[in-house]
């Protein structure tokens, strides 16, 4: 058995394969996507995958963003799919921040992502997301996200978004994209951004922010929230849920 350089051997099976074919795949996200696309239809690998990406994408299309904040980089599939979207459609200021608190899933994605060409578009935060998110917008002077891709552990979506609210990053226009909400499935997600304001001043008054309890949420921000069905890479129907803010209630 060869050892584990970073702890992840699926993810360094893919990157030493996408390495092997670097002098195809440099500069080429498209290719270097589908040939991610095709280690996954052999060995479970944990990314958006092509069909939820592709409302992931049309998302990036429709509402043009400038900042968008992905939670959850693993290989950097769902990063370089967006920023070879950003690459078409906005100009060179638009960027991706995308967090990922495992060192080896960020080394791993730094080396696919530099591949890609994207780097620039790309920028990479070691860490968990409610202990950097803050201190990251504040350094890169960032007072508001226009999309945020929810992809990490999903007992974090309403935790982090609430943290996203209060801080103010969550505002009229932002858009949050959140996958996996069918397998393995986020109800109490689901229910959060479906919610009416009401319910959500009740819900954040009685439940305690495990993050922080400084971070209750605002409960005034008027979402509007649909489901995406498609199958995720190996086949299994999951969903992808975008949630709009479209207004605000003062209070
Ligand atoms: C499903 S994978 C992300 C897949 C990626 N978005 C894609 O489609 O290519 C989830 C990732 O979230 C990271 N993660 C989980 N909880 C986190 C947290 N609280 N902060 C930062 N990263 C986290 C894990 O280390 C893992 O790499």
């Amino acid at each position: 058995m060869t050892e584990s350089k970073y702890g992840h051997p699926v993810e360094e099976e893919l990157l030493d394969l996408i390495l092997s074919k670097e002098e195809r795949l440099r500069g080429n996200p498209q290719a270097i996507l589908a040939e991610i696309d095709e280690f996954g239809k052999k060995k479970r690998i944990m990314n958006v995958g092509p069909h939820k990406g592709e409302y992931l994408i049309a998302e990036v299309r429709k509402h043009k963003p400038n900042v968008i904040y992905e939670f959850g980089t693993h290989t950097g599939y769902s990063s370089i799919m967006m920023a070879a979207e950003l690459e078409e459609t906005r100009d060179e200021n638009a960027k991706i921040h995308t967090f990922d608190m495992d060192e080896g899933f960020f080394k791993i994605s730094e080396q696919i992502i530099a591949l890609s060409g994207l780097s620039h578009r790309i920028y990479q935060h070691l860490g968990k997301v409610n202990e950097i998110v803050e201190k990251v917008s504040n350094d890169e002077g960032i007072s508001r996200v226009d999309l945020v891709f929810l992809d990490h552990w999903k007992d974090s979506y309403i935790s982090d978004l609430r943290l996203l609210e209060t801080v103010g990053l969550v505002t009229k226009g932002t858009v949050v994209c959140a996958d996996n909400v069918i397998i393995p499935g986020a109800p109490d997600y689901l229910e959060y951004v479906r919610s009416p304001p009401i319910w959500k001043r009740n819900y954040n008054q009685k439940t305690k922010n495990p993050v922080g309890s400084k971070y209750v949420g605002r409960w005034g921000l008027i979402y509007e929230s649909t489901i995406h069905k498609a199958k995720t890479g190996g086949g299994d129907m999951d969903g992808l849920e975008v949630t709009k803010c479209v207004g605000i209630l003062d209070g």
